[in-house]
């Protein structure tokens, strides 16, 4: 793994997509202040302070476009919520790539494609934010119910040791993941998977499922049962 820590950037996502040509496969673009951050589906990623994690993995895969490179949110995922746990708290992940504890997010990841203008994959951008030392009051601020490690372990944690532990983890799945796919990790993830079981609504695009959450694939996709027994399959959505 490369690391290029860069001392305050709009967004580490904005920055890996717009200098890819010059990032190495595996490198990985941090920051202590970021302060455009962007989210799923348009949203933001508020700054919480330094001490936080703000960072990009950029990723050159040597192949075409994969269906099992759109999986890799949800590696990053489960890698977070294990190194979550090794500071003694229980995340639980909502599908697809949130961590919570006790409903309340602590980190999300935001994966975005470079592809250049002959149709070729340039790489992809897993950007991932997570809160590690934030007081109560900054989270306040921000609309949904949020928490962060401190809090929760009432604890201080180095932002680069976090960092550089869910990347060794990460670095030892990659390759095996890249082969074998979702099905490498799918027990580990479902054993922290939110709502399976439980009634929920999913929105994709404009549109709202509600129905029981019966499953998340062997793709990593959630599948939902509706009141009138129908089953759907959803590769992208939000929990809502
Ligand atoms: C989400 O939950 O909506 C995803 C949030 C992803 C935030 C991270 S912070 C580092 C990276 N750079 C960005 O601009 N966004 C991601």
């Amino acid at each position: 793994m490369n690391y290029l820590y860069l001392e305050e950037i709009d967004s580490t996502n904005k920055y890996a997509k717009e200098n890819i040509n010059n990032l190495s496969d595996m490198t990985v673009v941090y920051t202590s202040k970021q302060t455009e951050g962007r989210g799923r589906f348009s949203r933001s990623w508020n700054f919480l302070g330094k001490d936080n994690i703000y960072a990009s993995i950029v990723l050159k895969p040597s192949d075409k476009m994969k269906d099992v490179y759109s999986n890799l949110t949800q590696l990053l995922c489960l890698v977070l919520a294990q190194t979550f746990e090794e500071c003694g708290i229980v995340p639980k992940i909502k599908w697809p790539n949130d961590i919570r504890i006790n409903k309340k997010k602590i980190s999300g990841i935001l994966a975005e494609s470079v592809i250049s203008a002959g149709g070729n994959l340039e790489g992809l951008i897993l950007g991932f934010g997570v809160n590690l030392n934030t007081q109560k009051e900054k989270l306040a601020e921000i609309s949904q119910s949020a928490t962060s490690l401190n809090i929760e372990t009432g604890k201080y944690t180095d932002m680069e040791v976090f960092l550089k532990k869910v990347l060794s983890k990460f670095c030892l799945l990659y390759n095996r993941f890249i082969e074998e796919g979702f099905l490498l990790i799918r027990e580990d993830y479902k054993r922290r998977a939110e709502f399976l079981n439980e009634e929920i609504s999913v929105k994709v695009f404009d549109k709202t499922y509600t129905g029981i959450a019966k499953d998340v694939t062997e793709n990593g996709a959630l599948k939902l049962i509706d009141k009138n027994n129908q089953e759907h399959i959803f590769l992208i959505g939000d929990i809502l």
